[in-house]
């Protein structure tokens, strides 16, 4: 029998702690208000949502940036607070993953105080410390990678800001610790982990040098580092999880960018390492039929021997929103969650983008988040009166454009709205076997479409077709079935059925989803 992990096509529902829902006033989103909305989760039919950093953090990194692993930022709540949190979520079947930041912790974490004073100390070596900056590695953010640290006399390596100094993974006492704070929240029933930038983990002592590339960006070093010692970290991780009753799990921020290095992560059948890893392929495609065809192969090509599942991803806390991406269409927009919902894999939303949210306008004085990626971290309205569902004072950022129409109280009461779309296509999601468990098959269609087939090798199962035209005008598509489900809104007919040639006209960014026969292909 083929078993189907709830994770291998679950849909994950990312939720960025301060800006989803504020409880207490202080216009900083929390985990009370988290538990206060978990409904609209429900009722949107998502498997399991993720929480970015809810731990103690100075907030160098939005959070990313940890001084406690094993407790809670009071901004956010306390322990107590998560307990009720995990067991709302559990009691509305949603599972819930927590953000572990592995890489680096905060300056402000014990582990690095000590390390810092006491050159002789347990800490001495959790760090990578020298009397000189050891290679040419660049911070992902801009500036060298090396600090100087006039309490220790000495440099640390950073591979993001300089409050984020990176943890050598090489120490046993470093593994220890990192997994017992896996084993404290695995404990406390949490159901998986996405992993923060785990790629960069192992390192050779020797830190060397990296080649220059022939054209450098700011990320080069972290979209390019390999090293075998992750993946040996990575399969006693997948050891502790699998050592947990009730399929737990972990994702992998695995920052490279080809889909063939990044499968590497999920390790052998023999030999697993990661449960799912990001493919971001996605989330910097431009809006192009082609591109987006040449994605879902390359993923496709990568996963097929090693018979794992890909992850698509549109938007998230670190990119401007897809809908800002393609220019505000919310056509488009519609189109983007017809694909993401009938791909293949693990489909990751990023919280609001079921509302049709662009990214806000922050100016300089409220940036808070390094590179500026504070527009897609706007808070999320909930209603169509300010303020918008959250309690009290101004929102720490601004919020993003329309929201008296883009929040789940207007939406609720629009059938045609983008809000009723995603929970259509989850529901057709999860009833629909081959859209959850069939292969893809990529189609030929005519230029500025895109076609796919989902089916089971049962053949009493019913295949689908997915149909997208990216294209500003009608595109004829071939057609032999029942539409089940399309992108516009339904008085706007995006998808019209042409009987006597037995073929679809498609509007302009317009998306639809066919019940079998599968469509002949052209010539
Ligand atoms: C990941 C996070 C990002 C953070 C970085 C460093 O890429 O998604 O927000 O800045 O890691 O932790």
């Amino acid at each position: 029998m083929v078993c189907h992990p709830w994770w291998r096509g679950g849909v994950f529902y990312q939720i960025y702690p301060r800006s989803f829902c504020d409880s207490n006033g202080d216009g900083i989103g929390d985990l009370e208000g988290v538990r206060s909305r978990l409904d609209h989760l429900a009722w949107l039919g998502v498997d399991a949502l993720w929480l970015s950093p809810v731990f103690p953090s100075p907030g160098a990194d939005g959070g990313y940036d940890v001084s406690h692993y094993c407790d809670i930022d009071p901004v956010f709540g306390d322990i107590a607070a998560f307990d009720r949190l995990v067991a709302a979520a559990h009691a509305r079947g949603l599972r819930v993953l927590l953000d572990w930041v592995p890489n680096h912790t905060s300056v402000q974490h014990p582990w690095f105080h000590s390390s810092r004073r006491d050159p002789d100390g347990p800490h001495a070596n959790w760090y990578w410390w020298a009397d000189k900056p050891l290679n040419n590695w660049s911070s992902a953010f801009g500036g060298p990678a090396w600090t100087y640290d006039e309490a220790r006399g000495q440099y640390y390596l950073h591979l993001f800001t300089a409050a984020q100094p990176d943890l050598n993974w090489n120490e046993p006492g470093v593994q220890d610790a990192m997994f017992d704070t896996l084993r404290f929240w695995l404990d406390r029933g949490v159901d998986g982990f996405r992993a923060d930038v785990v790629h960069l983990v192992g390192r050779d002592p020797a830190l060397k040098d990296v080649a220059p590339r022939a054209e450098p960006g700011l990320n080069d070093l972290v979209n390019s580092y390999r090293d075998p010692r992750t993946h040996e970290v990575l399969r006693k991780v997948r050891g502790l999880l699998d050592s947990y009753p009730g399929e737990r799990m972990m994702i992998g921020e695995v920052s490279l960018e080809e889909s063939a290095d990044v499968v590497t992560y999920l390790g052998t059948s023999e030999d697993p390492e990661l449960h799912l890893a990001f493919d971001f392929s996605l989330l910097e495609a431009p809006w192009d039929a082609e591109v987006w065809r040449a994605c879902i192969a390359g993923a496709e090509i990568a996963h097929a021997p090693v018979e794992t599942s890909p992850t698509w991803v549109l938007s998230s806390h670190d990119a401007s929103r897809h809908r800002t991406r393609y220019g505000g269409s919310e056509a488009a927009a519609r189109v983007a969650a017809v694909l993401l919902l009938t791909l293949r894999g693990a489909a990751f939303l990023y919280a609001g983008e079921e509302l049709g949210l662009q990214d806000a306008t922050v100016g300089r004085e409220r940036s808070r988040a390094p590179l500026g990626r504070d527009p897609s971290r706007a808070p999320i309205p909930w209603t169509i009166e300010e303020p918008h569902g959250w309690t009290g004072s101004q929102s720490w950022l601004p919020w993003p454009p329309d929201p008296g129409c883009h929040n789940p109280q207007a939406l609720r009461r629009e059938r045609g709205g983008i809000l009723w779309l995603y929970r259509r296509l989850l529901e057709l999601r999860r009833t629909t076997p081959a859209l959850a468990h069939g292969d893809l098959e990529l189609l030929d269609s005519p230029p500025g479409t895109l076609a796919y087939r989902r089916s089971l090798p049962r053949a009493t199962e019913t295949a689908v077709t997915v149909v997208a035209n990216f294209a500003s005008t009608h595109r004829l598509v071939p057609y032999d079935g029942a539409v089940l489900l399309e992108s516009s809104a339904p008085d706007r007919r995006g998808a019209l059925v042409q009987p006597s040639t037995r073929q679809l006209l498609l509007a302009p960014f317009t998306a639809a989803v066919m019940r079998e026969p599968m469509p002949h292909r052209p010539g």
